[in-house]
């Protein structure tokens, strides 16, 4: 699936980029050697950005909590900074 159409650049190779150590937007852009153009895609990449550092945590998920509400809202997971 393609995350952003601007660059072709898909949901294999944002994972790929996280787990080379991509932690943030830029940095995805950066390793797939691409720059943001329209912009749509950033809270898709956020999203995707936001799963794999809870990766670790997931195993916790049944004891989360919701945290904020709206937009941006998200579980923390019982380790997890965010
Ligand atoms: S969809 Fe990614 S910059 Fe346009």
């Amino acid at each position: 699936m393609y995350v952003c159409v601007c660059n072709a650049i898909t949901d294999r190779e944002v994972h790929a980029a996280l787990a080379g150590g991509a932690a943030g937007t830029a940095e995805v852009f950066r390793h797939c050697d691409a720059q943001v153009r329209c912009g749509r895609c950033v809270a898709t990449m956020r999203s995707m950005i936001g799963d794999h550092s809870c990766a670790g945590e997931r195993r916790h998920v049944t004891d989360a909590e919701p945290v904020g509400t709206g937009k941006g809202t998200h579980k923390r997971c019982r380790d997890c900074s965010r």
